[in-house]
């Protein structure tokens, strides 16, 4: 294997607390430990494409840690592959633009490159080394908790620490207004944030994607509290939760990529169950609030040992592998087994079965056993 002096770092896709700290344990590392230099490439891919590059020096990474974001800057729309070009007259144009990142790569000297993002910048690093021979390391990284092949991805606990607040909050404006709360959170197909926040934060429903749903046994469940005294519920509705008989809810979709962004199914529940019930129903659409901010220790924590063990895996020539936390460790894992496949939650999962003993309904229930019962 050729000696290592000089790697790319790139991130791509939304944002998540912890990219910092990747970045800060990398470089460190590489520098450090391995006298190797790094060079960021700004945005994403379209880093790669354009050439937006600097050099990363220690100086760069001092004082990163707890910031939120990327200080490299990132792009959903920055696919090699299907690059998306804007004109001067306005319109856009989509080309494969995957034969200048191999050039670009070529020409800066570089010896690896490390793509720090989840399922779709994986996938491309992927399909980079095997079109065009680039050596890539992946780092997963999303606040969905949803890829494959790790046990978590860093900035899940923020996110779910963010959400718990919100759940907290509500609680109590939720109790003084005798009201029923929705609070919508992200986490696209899967259900995690929802599920880890609506037991964290104490709801009374939680709907996700996993599990769909119908309104009757939310509309038992807040009767249920009713008849008992407690007049107010609160109600986690994950971004991607769809009802049994229907489809899930769009905010947007990008006219050229396709990308659909998820969003909205709270406002459309909320009349149902005011309707139903006669309580008032307010609406939290909780966004990119949960994707903000600064990391969690355990983010930071994780984020920075990915980074440092992402780098070893460079020096192993361990290419086309992603590091994944399983179990305690982290370990390597071939990129292929972590792409295009989501983990989702188990409808018969422990945490689901935990939550449903405590009273938390789904919407899957049998309406009757929720009066009878609680
Ligand atoms: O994948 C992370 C995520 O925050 C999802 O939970 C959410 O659906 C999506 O990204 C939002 O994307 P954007 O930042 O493009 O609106």
């Amino acid at each position: 294997m050729s000696k290592i002096r000089q790697i790319g770092v790139l991130t791509g896709g939304g944002d998540a607390p912890g990219l910092n700290a990747v970045i800060r344990a990398l470089t460190k590392s590489a520098i450090l430990d391995h006298g190797v230099r790094v060079i960021g490439f700004n945005d994403g891919f379209s880093g790669m494409v354009e050439m937006k590059t600097h050099e990363l020096g220690l100086h760069d990474v001092r004082g990163i840690l707890p910031r939120g974001g990327t200080i490299l800057g990132t792009t959903n729309r920055g696919n090699p592959f299907e690059y998306v070009e804007r004109l001067a007259d306005g319109t856009e144009r989509v080309s494969d633009a995957s034969a200048t990142v191999a050039k670009n790569f070529e020409r800066l000297g570089l010896d690896a490159l490390v793509v720090i993002g989840g399922d779709g910048t994986l996938s491309i690093a992927h399909r980079l080394m095997q079109e065009h021979g680039i050596p890539v390391v992946g780092v997963p990284k999303t606040i969905d908790n949803d890829l494959a092949a790790t046990d978590r991805t860093f900035g899940f606990a923020t996110a779910v620490e963010v959400a718990t607040d919100a759940l907290d909050r509500l609680h109590t404006t939720a109790e003084s207004h005798h009201r029923i709360m929705l609070l919508e959170v992200m986490g696209r197909e899967a259900g995690w944030i929802a599920l880890h926040s609506g037991v964290a934060g104490g709801a009374d429903v939680v709907l996700i994607p996993e599990i769909p749903f119908q309104v009757e046994p939310v509309i038992a469940k807040v009767w249920a509290r009713q008849n008992r005294g407690t007049p107010f519920s609160i109600v986690v509705v994950a971004e991607g939760a769809r009802p049994k008989d229907g489809d899930q809810v769009y905010q947007s979709v990008d006219p050229v990529t396709g990308w659909k962004r998820l969003g909205g199914i709270s406002y459309e529940l909320a009349p149902i169950l005011q309707g139903k019930t006669g309580l008032e129903v307010r609406v939290t659409v909780l966004g990119h609030i949960q994707r903000g901010g600064s990391p969690c220790a355990d983010d930071r924590i994780l984020g920075t040992r990915l980074g440092a063990e992402a780098m070893r895996l460079v020096m192993r020539g361990r290419f086309d592998h992603m590091v994944a936390l399983r179990g305690e460790e982290i370990e390597a894992v071939p990129m292929e087994k972590a792409i295009n496949r989501l983990k989702l939650v188990d409808p018969n999962g422990q945490l689901v079965r935990n939550a449903r003993s405590l009273g938390i309904v789904f919407g899957d229930e049998d309406p009757d056993e929720i009066l009878d019962t609680r």
